[in-house]
């Protein structure tokens, strides 16, 4: 989506700003994401809210999602739109607040506010415009009663700030509802180096269940995904849509609500790094299969070695042979299990093969003939 080239807050930010530069000033360029009426129409827009649109400001949506569709607005509220780019969801929620509300407007891109503003002129609506960044709003805090956001938390270098900055201009009770890419598997380090990705947005986009903790660690109740899409398999670009199926990318509609009390720090933490979370972190590592074999290892050797150890310190123990070759030849099955489970995710048959094979010789060398193993 974006040709972010360095590791930066500062090179991401310019890159960004390019970016939407280029898409503010040439909105008919081809992009390798949808945009535009049929993006809208694809995403779930009701036609009547698109019907209602002037004909540019739709031309120019580079959403990716309907956050609509988490219906968060509603009317007399106080409306932020964060990342609003040329309008498109700023003056659909003037419509849905009515005379009592109102709808402020918010993008990075200077480019882009101008476009906003000719947009929001158009439309004859009244959206306040401000130029400004997610990472540092320059809002009161709980001063709005709904955010709505599309496609821009994955262009957001710090994340957790930007959703620390979301719960402090919240109202206590207020709504949250946003679309954005998400991965399924975290993208690796060797990954930063390619800079197909790099140009195909994969890298700044969340895991989709650390998005959702990200919400929850922040403060925010009642976390929902409303709506996935398949977004990226309507891209015009085959390398985008090869890049999207490898990570697992797709963009989601979340709603959420704000708490009353921003968590400490330590429940903060707890909630994202605590061992709850271990084993899905090492699932989508594609880490089980690795795991599993030390485990192994660590029975087979570990055993002996202690053995060896309480015999020297005299201590008399035997060894039960068939409980230790069995969670030996348990872990050595979990390891085939794991490998073979990613197979999908390797797309070739080979690692599952070379899993079984090494399992087979595990389990041969501790139930048949072990000097064979040797
Ligand atoms: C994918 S576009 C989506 C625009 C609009 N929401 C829509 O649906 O058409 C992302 C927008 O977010 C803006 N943006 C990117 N990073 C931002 C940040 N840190 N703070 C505020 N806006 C940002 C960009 O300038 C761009 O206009």
């Amino acid at each position: 989506m974006v040709a972010i080239l360095g590791y930066s807050r500062e090179q991401i930010t310019e890159a960004v700003q390019d970016m939407y530069t280029a898409v503010a000033h040439t909105p008919d360029a081809r992009f390798h994401f949808p945009v535009g009426a049929p993006a809208c129409t694809l995403l779930g827009y009701a036609p009547e809210d698109i019907q209602r649109l002037p004909d540019p400001v739709v031309a120019s949506f580079a959403g990716v999602g309907c956050p609509h569709n988490c219906g968060m607005i509603r009317p007399g509220d106080r409306v932020l739109d964060l990342g609003a780019g040329a309008g498109v969801d700023a003056i659909l929620a003037s419509h849905r607040v009515g005379p009592e509300g109102c709808v402020l407007a918010l993008d990075l891109t200077a480019a882009m506010t101008r476009k906003l503003k000719d947009h929001v002129d158009q439309a004859g609506c009244d959206v306040s415009i401000i130029q400004g960044s997610a990472e540092r709003l320059p809002l009161a805090s709980e001063s709005v009663d709904c955010i709505t956001s599309n496609g821009v938390l994955n262009l957001v270098p710090d994340k957790r700030r930007a959703v620390t900055e979301l719960f402090r201009v919240l109202r206590p009770g207020g709504r949250v509802q946003l679309a954005d890419v998400v991965i399924h598997r975290p993208v690796t380090v060797d990954c930063h180096t390619d800079p197909r990705l790099w140009v195909e947005c994969v890298v700044g986009a969340t895991v989709d269940e650390d998005l959702l903790e990200l919400f929850r660690a922040s403060g925010f109740e009642d976390v929902d995904v409303v709506n996935r899409h398949d977004y990226f398999n309507h891209s015009p670009s085959t390398q985008t849509r090869d890049v999207a199926r490898g990570f697992g990318a797709y963009s989601l509609e979340l709603r959420a609500r704000r708490g009353g009390e921003a968590p400490g720090r330590l429940r903060q933490w707890w909630t994202l790094w605590g061992p709850q979370r271990w084993p899905d972190r090492v699932r989508r590592r594609g880490l089980a299969g690795m795991l599993s074999l030390v485990a192994a290892l660590l029975v087979c050797y570990g055993t002996l070695a202690a053995l060896g150890l309480l015999t020297m310190l005299g201590m008399g123990v035997s060894l039960n042979e068939t409980a230790w070759a069995g969670a030996i030849a348990l872990f050595a099955l979990l390891a085939v299990i794991a490998v073979a489970a990613g197979f999908r995710r390797h797309g070739s048959p080979w690692p599952g093969v070379l899993a079984a094979a090494g399992g087979a010789a595990v389990l041969y060398a501790l139930f048949v003939n072990y000097s064979l193993l040797v």
